[in-house]
């Protein structure tokens, strides 16, 4: 089986840009649009947990932790920074785009029929994957 390692970390990581940037994203809509800030605070929950399920995988099958967490988790908050002056419509597409190819790869990793820990984690969080890459035509359906 082909060494699944460089796959976790690279998963790790994004999962930690997604959580730092649902979660900036969460603060800065707090007031003006509450029901929106807590959908991306619950995406950024969903991303946390999909982050220690990655990280969990790696410890059990390798016996080391995954670095960097902090810096990625930043990286994903400045993410959010950048597209401050976007219009919200703009930045959720971007978001759908982004989960639509989480999807796709996934989709591609489990397709193969390969049995790992590690796809075992991918097809797991999969639903959530859907649901965010959703959530565009999900808000824009009501509005
Ligand atoms: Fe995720
Ligand atoms: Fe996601």
């Amino acid at each position: 089986m082909k060494d699944l390692k460089p796959q976790i970390v690279r998963s790790f990581r994004m999962e930690m840009i997604g959580t730092g940037c649902y979660g900036e994203l969460a603060k800065q809509y707090g007031k003006r649009l509450p029901e929106l800030s807590e959908k991306f605070r619950n995406f950024s929950e969903h991303e946390r947990t999909h982050g220690k399920l990655l990280a969990k995988c790696h410890s059990d099958l390798y016996g080391s932790d995954i670095q960097g967490e902090h810096f990625w988790l930043f990286i994903g908050k400045v993410s959010a920074f950048l597209q401050y002056f976007l219009p919200l419509k703009v930045k959720l597409k971007i978001l759908s785009g982004v989960e639509m190819l989480a999807v796709q790869e996934i989709e591609r990793a489990l397709a193969d029929g390969t049995e790992s820990s590690f796809h075992k984690v991918i097809s797991d969080i999969l639903p959530d994957e859907k649901e965010h890459a959703g959530f565009y035509d999900e808000w824009c359906a009501v509005r």
